[in-house]
């Protein structure tokens, strides 16, 4: 594993080893024990795009493996005026020990990993958001002990959550049901890889999507991007909700997840969403420790 640019990229193997890992960190970090992974490596943030958590854990968790991390908005970088990502890769690749990168387009990100010589980490693009799924992932481990025989159910935009997620999903062997509108479903190419592995199912149907689930996920209607079509979304999506009447459907210990930010009254309802509070903050916490894993898999 040179880099994590999406999580198809990676093996089974290379996931279980992740969140073995990610629990390790979890567990030292939680009994006081500290040690420098990653003493004296720095790590370059780029964001074309807003970020609470992404920033923050990645920050944090740099700074507790004894590293350090470093800031860098797309508007203060040359590349915001034109200079070319191969030149940036380069250049940023002699200074630094590894590159996290939220943008817009996967391939931008695949360049940096291409031109650059230093491990790249995908921090979200349009297509996918593998570090909130190793998080996903090590949160269902955390709460339902297994991946076997559970099913997860997706509700909403076949965005790059749900991307990310039936690729999680598939290479954990969870069943996994994505519910959204006609027009919206996830990339076309997982669709097929996923329907084919016999563990993915692409419904318009909210209900059976969650019927019997242990787990339900949601997310954003309009994603970063598609601010100017929030509107258009909102009658599309409407209906694509997780609230305490569709829940019953579910299985009686399902656990609710959401990546954040949540748009309470949208997506979810703001009772489900504080009634599953507990897991849904656990889930942002992981981040920190699914991503310190990452990081030191990928820059020790
Ligand atoms: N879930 C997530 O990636 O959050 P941020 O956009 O705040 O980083
Ligand atoms: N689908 C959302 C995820 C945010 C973490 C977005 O891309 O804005």
């Amino acid at each position: 594993m040179k880099h994590l640019l999406k999580l198809g990229d990676l093996s089974r193997e290379e996931i279980l080893s992740i969140l073995n890992l990610a629990d390790q960190l979890k567990f030292e970090r939680a009994n006081g024990i500290q040690k420098d992974y990653l003493k004296g490596k720095k790590l370059g943030m780029i964001f074309q795009k807003s970020s609470t958590r992404t920033r923050v854990s990645f920050e944090a968790g740099m700074y507790e493996l004894g590293g350090y991390a470093l800031f860098l908005s797309s508007h203060d970088l040359q590349i915001g005026r034109g200079e070319p990502v191969q030149d940036t890769a380069r250049v940023l690749s002699r200074y630094l020990d590894g590159l996290m990168i939220r943008t817009f387009a996967q391939q931008e990100v695949e360049d940096f990993a291409k031109y650059g010589s230093i491990p790249v980490i995908n921090g979200l693009t349009d297509y996918c958001h593998p570090c909130q799924v190793l998080a996903d992932l090590m949160t269902i481990r955390e709460f339902k002990g297994t991946f076997k025989g559970l099913k997860m159910a997706f509700i909403g935009d076949g965005n790059n959550m749900a991307n990310s997620l039936i690729v999680g999903a598939v290479k954990t062997g969870m069943n996994i049901a994505v519910a959204c509108p006609e027009g919206y479903d996830p990339d076309a190419e997982l669709v097929k890889w996923g329907t084919e592995s016999g563990l993915l199912t692409v419904t318009r149907s909210v209900e059976e999507a969650m019927e019997g689930a242990d787990v339900l996920y949601t997310d954003v209607w309009a994603s970063m991007g598609q601010e100017s079509e929030k509107k258009a979304r909102e009658a599309v999506f409407k209906g694509y909700q997780i609230n305490e009447k569709n829940i019953k459907g579910a299985k009686d210990d399902v656990m609710v997840m959401h990546c954040l930010p949540a748009h309470r009254g949208e997506e979810i309802t703001n009772e489900v969403f504080e009634a599953h509070a507990n897991e849904i903050f656990e889930e942002a916490e992981n981040r920190l420790h699914a991503q310190k894993a990452v990081m030191v898999k990928l820059m020790r």
